[in-house]
């Protein structure tokens, strides 16, 4: 593991693992109500204590983030998450149990004197909770020894980071006192968040922990899994707050191709950029490679190359979206394209 800190522009210090003093000094920042940027097995997160409303504040200012989005907290185990909420029902607790630490937000019920503060859960009655599997974030949270309220750390709109690099070149001078950098993420697209109602789980958001991962681990028929995501109109009320907004945008407008066909009907300029698996001749465009053919790579890659479009001057980009959609990660894939080809 290599974590090197970065404050505001300069580089303070380069630290090899193991990291007490650098995760130490993290902890201390977040207590004191400073933000500090860290990774995530999924993408890396901006947090702050979930227990202090200015820290919490400084989120949404430093993303530019619509307050009425709430927030992940983040606790470094399910005992950790019991103080924060009402209740766990039994669907959710097998949930934790099968996949925490892991890219799974589970939406509880929060509990009234649980003392997080208001704008994490931007006035809702829940509160979504995630042990993340990585071991920079759970050092961090154990050293903080308090909930750490975190959305992904990107500036709202632009792809999620998966690289400290991301987060530095979204902030600049004005992002959080510290980025902790635990190198690349492993799964390169947000957890899957969940909320179970009476005997049925919906997914609000797809990610890493698939729908036939739910249903096998925690023995749950398909048809009790439901779906609850799609992009909804400016003036409905969304399930998921965070489900109206677009994100993921790199500035260029993104094409998905569905077809290996429709490229033949595309003209490439030279200022296009294809993003196409390695198996897939296509002519003109400059090309970025999804990998091998795989989901799994193509997923971890994804936001690194389209913010790799934003430094190529780049007219419009062409993606590859030939890949099976009905496989659970290949269904989150395709979402955050789809997404980040979704018109302002
Ligand atoms: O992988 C991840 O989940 C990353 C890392 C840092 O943990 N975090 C992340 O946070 O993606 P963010 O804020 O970018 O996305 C949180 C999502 C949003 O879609 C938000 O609307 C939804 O979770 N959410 C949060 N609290 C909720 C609640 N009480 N009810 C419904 N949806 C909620
Ligand atoms: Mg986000």
């Amino acid at each position: 593991m290599y974590i090197c800190i970065l404050n505001n522009s300069r580089l303070m210090s380069t630290i090899r693992d193991p990291t007490p003093c650098a995760i130490l000094e993290a902890g201390e920042l977040l207590k004191a109500g400073d933000l500090v940027a860290f990774p995530t097995e999924t993408v890396y997160g901006l947090g702050a204590n979930a227990l202090d409303e200015l820290a919490v504040q400084k989120i949404f200012s430093t993303k530019g983030r619509p307050s009425d989005n709430p927030l992940i907290v983040h606790v470094p185990d399910i005992d950790s998450a019991h103080p924060l909420v009402e209740s766990i029902d039994t669907w959710s607790e097998r949930l934790a149990a099968n996949f925490w630490p892991g890219p799974l937000t589970i939406i509880l019920p929060v509990r009234p004197d649980s003392g997080i503060a208001k704008t994490v859960t931007a006035g809702l009655s829940t509160v979504g909770i995630r042990v993340p599997d990585h071991p920079v974030a759970l050092a961090l949270l154990r050293a903080a020894r308090v909930p750490l309220a975190a959305p992904s750390a990107n500036k709202s709109g632009s792809p999620s980071p998966t690289t400290a690099r991301h987060v530095f070149n979204d902030h600049g001078e004005n992002g959080p006192r510290m980025i902790l950098d635990g190198g690349s993420c492993r799964v390169g697209l947000e957890s899957t968040v969940v909320e179970v109602r009476g005997d049925d789980v919906y997914i609000l958001r797809p990610g890493g922990v698939t729908p036939e991962m739910i249903s096998e681990k925690i023995a749950l028929s398909m048809d009790r899994i439901h779906m609850a995501f799609r992009m909804l109109e400016s003036n409905e009320t969304p399930k998921a707050p965070g489900m109206k907004y677009r994100h993921y945008a790199p500035k260029a407008p993104v094409v998905p191709v569905m077809n290996h066909e429709d490229w033949t009907m595309i003209q490439l300029k030279e200022s296009d950029v294809v993003i196409v698996f390695d198996t897939l001749n296509v002519v003109g465009g400059r090309r970025l490679s999804f990998g091998p053919g795989d989901v799994r790579i193509a997923s971890e890659r994804l936001f690194d190359l389209l913010r790799q479009t934003d430094e190529m001057n780049t007219s419009t980009v062409y993606i590859d979206c030939s890949f099976d959609h009905s496989d659970g990660l290949g269904h989150a894939l395709w979402n955050r394209i789809s997404k980040a080809a979704a018109r302002k």
